[in-house]
């Protein structure tokens, strides 16, 4: 059977993406690009700067895909747009294109849920089998996801407050180092010891799956205050040693959370990873290690598949058609939508 091929539209933060990819697996075409330029001098990504650069970008990102791919909106199966959750700028943007397109074109539309794309990532890139559980860690969410079906997905725990890349920007800011944060504390915690400076494991002492990460952030906060020398500022040493216990600290609560959430799992064929925060050496080795401990597979998609991408939604696009699905224009753009 000739396998289905679906263009993807991305547009639910600051990436504006299109995809093209065939339900056998193969990704003809993915263009992300991002804005971190655009939202730097804010410290933080600015809905109407992300809206408008989403509504300048998309007609090209599509076209670049197309071209990409080597093929034409009528070579198409179907369109997957990304209707929520996220900034509702970019995801109205989307989802106008989608409709524009499948209007002109004929051919069928598929809203897919962000956190969706993400969650079934793993069977694009690796045909992983339901059930699977997904710790989907990221700059904007944090969250548990026990994967048993296209459309059935159950939310175990997560952050009752700030997501972990958050975290990691927001201690970069306060040791001045750059952002985006995650790869800067990281290379300086690999020179420090994470032993040095004891750092809270926040709701470790409680049960459940849900994680806090803003109380870390304030612990940093004041023990840079307490390290800080006069003129000096902050000892090179310093930074490092709380760099690696933040680090380590954050480590300790995901691998704890994450052997929680297996234990309501048994039946699990994996462990799966996504979002920016995957990207972390140290916890990636400490859920290895953990999957390695449980003798249960461990998978961590592609960093460029981790983070927010087109080709996620085309996938899953792909994956709610092929069981059933499929929208009209009545189609919503949802600033939110829990799974
Ligand atoms: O998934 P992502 O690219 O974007 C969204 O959040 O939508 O994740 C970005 C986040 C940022 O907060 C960044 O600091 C974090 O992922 N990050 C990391 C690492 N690389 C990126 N955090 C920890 N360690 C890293 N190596
Ligand atoms: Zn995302």
């Amino acid at each position: 059977m000739k396998p289905l091929t679906f263009l993807g539209i991305e547009s639910s933060c600051d990436d504006t993406a299109a995809a093209v990819v065939r339900s056998d697996g193969t990704i003809m075409a993915s263009v992300v690009e991002g804005q971190t330029a655009l939202h730097a001098a804010f410290g933080g990504v600015v809905p109407e700067i992300a809206a408008r650069a989403h509504a300048e970008r998309l007609d090209t990102c599509v076209e670049q895909a197309l071209t990409q791919a080597g093929l034409a909106l009528t070579d198409l199966d179907g369109i997957a747009v990304t209707a929520g959750p996220g900034l509702i700028g970019g995801v109205l943007s989307g989802v106008m294109l989608a409709k524009g397109l499948a209007l002109a074109t004929g051919l069928p539309m598929v809203g897919v849920n962000h956190l969706a794309g993400h969650a079934l990532t793993p069977r694009l890139t690796d045909g992983l089998k339901f059930p699977y559980l997904m710790l989907l860690v990221s700059g904007g969410h944090c969250q548990f996801l026990r994967v048993d079906g296209v459309d059935r997905f159950t939310r175990l725990g997560g952050s009752i407050d700030d997501a972990p890349g958050e975290a990691f920007d927001k201690v970069a800011k306060i040791l001045a180092l750059p952002q985006p944060g995650g790869p800067s504390v990281q290379a300086e915690a690999a020179l420090g010891d994470a032993k040095r400076f004891p750092l809270p494991r926040p709701l470790l002492d409680r049960p459940g799956c849900d994680m806090s990460f803003s109380g870390l952030k304030t612990a940093v906060l004041r023990l840079r205050d307490t390290c800080m020398t006069g003129l000096g500022g902050l000892r090179a040493q310093d930074r490092r040693d709380i760099c690696a216990a933040f680090q380590g600290a954050v480590a300790d609560v995901l691998t704890e959370k994450t052997r929680r959430a297996l234990l309501t799992c048994p039946d699990a064929t994996a462990l799966a990873v996504a979002g920016g925060v995957a990207a972390n050496v140290e916890i990636r080795a400490r859920l290895t290690a953990l999957c390695n401990e449980l003798d249960l597979r461990f998978l961590a998609p592609p960093l460029a598949l981790c983070t927010d991408n087109a080709a996620m939604i085309a996938w899953a696009g792909i994956e709610r058609f092929q069981s059933g699905a499929l929208d009209g224009m009545e189609l919503v753009a949802r600033p939110r939508w829990p799974l």
